[in-house]
């Protein structure tokens, strides 16, 4: 287990989702407690949508001030807002369309730009002005998935930013990815104040193994490029992610 890395394994995919939703809520109240707005990047895929659907439907159990609540995204297809396809919209028929009162912002990566490098520079100045900083925005909470190849966001093996480039956001253009892509970029991920992995399901038990093997960042391996200079690092998997890890229920570091 790299150094860097926390093992929350959770027994399956609902348990992940509620503890995943908790330490939403937690987050959230973390942020108020600094006097700040909550300032959150929501991860695409399929993984958190159970996770985004509690966080709306049951308040109660997850208390959270919408109101002081601003929207982003790690990632997004470059596709119009509406398509099946975009993240924006999967978490708005998850989520955000059925909050009890309106967030403090959404701000949707704007694919209706000429090119995934045009949404890029767009989001990247969203971004700047919604935190007010010309350096790299600090997010107090990423989310982020795992894809089987090892790509989190929209980092793949093969198609990682130059991390020369003091890019916040990037335009992802590759062999065979379609549609284009724009992502966080590797820095401004590792600015934020906490990281969340959700992994799910038996076919992501390999690649987690591996990335959580991994002693150092490898760009074939993109999630082993979120490395959170001040902030911390979860891994959330259910047993069957887990299953290679040698770990069961419980939590490790
Ligand atoms: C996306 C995500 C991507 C996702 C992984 C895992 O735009 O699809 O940002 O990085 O998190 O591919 O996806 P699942 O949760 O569907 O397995």
């Amino acid at each position: 287990m790299s150094p860097w890395s926390s093992l929350q394994v959770l027994d399956g995919p609902g348990e992940l989702a509620t503890e995943a939703a908790a330490r939403f809520a937690r987050a959230a109240a973390r942020a108020l407690e600094r006097g700040s707005l909550f300032r959150v990047a929501l991860s695409g895929g399929s993984t958190p949508l159970q996770t985004y659907r509690l966080l709306a439907t049951a308040p109660a159990s997850f208390p959270v001030r919408w109101g002081s609540v601003q929207f982003f995204w790690g990632d997004e297809r470059f596709v119009p807002p509406d398509d099946p396809q975009s993240n924006y919209r999967a978490a708005c028929e998850a989520f955000l369309d059925h909050l009890p009162c309106p967030p403090a912002g959404v701000f949707p990566v704007p694919t209706r730009a000429g090119s995934p490098a045009a949404a890029a520079a767009a989001y990247e100045a969203t971004l700047r002005s919604a935190f007010a900083v010309q350096g790299v925005p600090q997010f107090d909470l990423i989310l982020l998935g795992l894809g089987t190849d090892g790509h989190t966001a929209s980092l793949f093996p093969g198609a990682i930013p130059d991390p020369r480039d003091a890019a916040l956001v990037a335009g992802i253009q590759a062999e065979g990815l379609s549609p284009g892509r724009i992502s966080l970029t590797p820095n401004t991920l590792n600015h934020a104040r906490e990281v969340v992995f959700l992994v799910v399901g038996a076919d992501k038990a390999d690649i987690l193994r591996r990335v959580l093997q991994s002693e150092a960042p490898d760009p074939d391996l993109p999630a082993t490029l979120v490395q959170p200079m001040d902030g911390t690092i979860t891994w959330m998997a259910d047993r069957a992610a887990a299953a290679d890890c040698g770990q069961s229920t419980g939590e490790r570091s």
